[in-house]
């Protein structure tokens, strides 16, 4: 471990000297100062866990030192000295930040003491501060893998919009990372330390849902014993996360409709209002505006939740991802499991990148995982894959037995027209060139296969 080092200041030669040797001793790293300026001027030059300052110092005082420390070095904890204690003073002097007050003279146990608690009261600021860097790591931005610039464009804006009470709606289909992303919202908000509350709306019947949002008053309904707190108010100071909101019912929206427009509700069967101070983050795979058009959903919902809208993009529509993502699952997958896996072969890349992932990045995850723990290689090939995706290689054509011609053929077709577009960097009259087929069979079969432009091409080849 790391020697804890400590500045003495102190105009008193003496005391400086008799100090520093019993402090030494006790195996502590001293520098010394003997003014208020050339205390500010070490301070600055190296940080110490701990400054010990005399209040007393001929161009200044122990109390400059502490607001210099203050400012300059939060972490560092300052002790001051006094010859002459009052209460008056300490008072001051904890207020101002002081860990601690020492009257003089200090050789004594007291010293040692508050040397030992200000050093482990650091320790402990320390050991919180390596947790939660741990933490940001599993659910921060960290973990949340992309270089599609779509998503380049969704972690800004979670960026700017974390630290808002501003409510988010994420939409996009199943598996696209839409949970993980609400939770990064809130890991990256000042929120992060109060609660993260998730409801899945799509499956509880409405009552139930009405009373698990909004918490309920004893005897409002036959088996409601006691009061009981609702979700809303849970997350009081933090965030709840109403995931599939397509799904609540005309009534449940006018509720829901009053909660994000003036933060507060009557629990079922109750009088009495709440008041929450709890930022709402929504998410949906439904198609938002056409359930509105449907009248499945409130117009004025729509325009209350559709404030901030992060739509996270298919990953077959993310080409450059499925790589990014699949090392990133392999990685923790054999961290977690020990298995020596080292990484893909350029089939089975071809055969992932081909594939249409209709569960996205979920499908992909368990598809990887799956690979780990069967593979027997260091290197995980199409063999490893399921045979729906490993068909898409063209190299395994031959092995798509009990398929029809056209199935067996879509996924070499995929493969054969997505390379040439990659090759030609999405420009679709050279790759129908270069597979001698005009424009239109060409726009046709892309679509039938799910092969989109990734937008940053389209800029590419616009301009
Ligand atoms: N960009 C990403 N980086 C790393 N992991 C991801 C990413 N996107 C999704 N995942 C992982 O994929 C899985 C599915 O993601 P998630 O549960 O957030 O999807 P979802 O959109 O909420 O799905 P559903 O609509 O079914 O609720 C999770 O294990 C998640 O951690
Ligand atoms: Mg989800």
């Amino acid at each position: 471990m790391k020697q804890s080092s400590l500045l003495l200041v102190d105009d008193d030669r003496l005391v400086l000297d008799g100090m520093s040797d019993w402090l030494r001793e006790k195996g502590i790293e001293v520098a010394e100062a003997a003014s208020c300026q050339q205390a500010k001027e070490l301070i600055d030059r190296s940080g110490f866990d701990l400054v010990l300052a005399d209040i007393r110092l001929q161009d200044g005082d122990g109390f400059d030192v502490l607001e210099h420390c203050r400012r300059r070095r939060p972490d560092t904890s300052v002790i001051l000295m006094t010859g002459y204690a009052n209460a008056q003073t300490g008072l001051e002097a904890l207020r101002a930040g002081a860990f601690d007050l020492l009257t003089k003279p200090l050789l004594d146990e007291k010293l040692e003491l508050a040397i030992d608690r200000a050093l482990s009261q650091r320790k402990v600021i320390e050991e919180n501060a390596k947790l939660k860097a741990q933490l940001d790591l599993r659910f921060g931005m960290e973990n949340v893998v992309g270089q599609d610039h779509r998503m380049r464009k969704t972690f800004d804006m979670i960026d700017s919009v974390a630290d808002t009470r501003a409510t988010v709606l994420i939409t996009g289909e199943s598996g696209t990372g839409k949970s993980l992303i609400a939770r990064a919202i809130h890991r990256r908000s000042s929120r992060r330390d109060k609660p993260f509350v998730e409801v899945a709306c799509g499956a509880l019947p409405e009552t139930l849902l009405e009373s698990e949002l909004f918490g309920y008053v004893a005897g409002s309904f036959t088996g409601a014993m006691g009061d009981k707190t609702g979700k809303f108010k849970q997350a009081d100071g933090g965030t709840i996360f109403l995931d599939e909101i397509s799904t609540a019912s005309p009534s449940m929206q006018v509720k829901l409709l009053r909660v994000l427009q003036e933060l507060e509700f009557e629990p079922v069967g109750g009088t009495k209002t709440i008041h929450i101070d709890t930022r709402v983050i929504l998410a949906t795979n439904d198609d938002l505006a056409r359930a509105v058009a449907d009248g499945r959903f409130r117009q004025d919902l729509y325009y209350r939740v559709n404030v901030i809208n992060i739509e996270l993009p298919p990953l077959r529509s993310r080409l450059t991802d499925i790589p990014l993502l699949a090392a990133h699952f392999l990685t923790r997958i054999r961290a977690e499991t020990g298995k020596p896996v080292e990484g893909f072969s350029d089939e089975a890349m071809a055969a992932l990148q081909a594939y249409r992932w209709p569960g996205n990045v979920r499908e992909l995850q368990n598809v990887i995982e799956r690979a780990v723990l069967l593979g027997k290689k260091p290197l995980i090939t199409p063999e490893d894959l399921p045979r729906d995706l490993a068909v898409s290689s063209p190299t395994l054509a031959r092995q798509s037995v009990g398929r029809t011609l056209k199935e067996s053929l879509a996924g070499p077709e995929r493969q054969i027209i997505l390379e040439t577009l990659q090759e030609h960097n999405w420009n679709r009259n050279a790759t129908a060139e270069q597979l001698g087929i005009n424009r239109t069979t060409l726009y046709k079969k892309m679509k039938r296969l799910g092969l989109e432009t990734p937008l940053h091409s389209v800029m590419e080849v616009s301009h």
